[in-house]
């Protein structure tokens, strides 16, 4: 089966998503469209030869806060940056008829590269994401994402991001 990352689109049809978690399913089904219309986030699916999203993923800008990061890492960053700059990959799921196989690696890898290239033009010291739970978290550990001290919230800096797409 070929299957495509495209930019989220009207004709494409969302109406059967279902990753196991009913918060990710209604927001790619009700909210995701309107986020990308009002310029919230972008919205990347993955799609298969019908049209038919399998997977999707989310980013916008964000920051963390300076206090939130790592002691060890803030050492070589200058105070006069109170909030650090950082792309949210909001969310990312599969469909579960594909989950095991393969597609959470590449639509993640796909918005790490995305990342990567927006580092390359926007000052962005890391990607976060927000785990929806503990398995999630699983998942984003095994890329070397790095649990943030004071919240749920992981981050994986953009020079590791470059190692790992070089
Ligand atoms: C988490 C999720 C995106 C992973 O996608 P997937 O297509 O099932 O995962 P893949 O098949 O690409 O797996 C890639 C690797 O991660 C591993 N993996 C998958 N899910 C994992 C988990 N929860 N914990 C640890 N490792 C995991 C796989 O074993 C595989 O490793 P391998 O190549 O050594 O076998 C998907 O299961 C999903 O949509 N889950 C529900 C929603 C969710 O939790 N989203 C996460 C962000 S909130």
């Amino acid at each position: 089966m070929k299957m495509t990352v495209r930019l989220l689109e009207k004709r494409y049809d969302k109406n059967y998503f279902n990753c196991g978690y009913n918060l990710l399913d209604d927001y790619l089904k009700k909210q995701a469209r309107q986020d990308v219309d009002r310029d919230l986030s972008a919205c990347f699916v993955l799609i298969d030869e019908d049209d038919i999203v399998k997977g999707y993923y989310t980013l916008s800008a964000n920051s963390i806060r300076r206090d939130d990061f790592p002691e060890n890492l803030l050492k070589k960053l200058p105070p006069s940056y109170p909030d650090l700059p950082a792309v949210l990959l909001g969310r990312l799921a599969i469909d579960k008829s594909l989950q095991g196989k393969g597609y959470g690696e590449i639509l993640l890898i796909n918005a790490l590269k995305k990342c990567y290239e927006i580092s390359e033009s926007l000052g962005t010291i890391a990607v976060i994401v927000d785990p929806i739970d503990e398995k999630a978290q699983n998942f984003y550990n095994r890329y070397g994402f790095i649990l943030l001290p004071t919240s749920k919230k992981m981050f994986l800096p953009i020079k590791t991001i470059k190692q790992l797409l070089m």
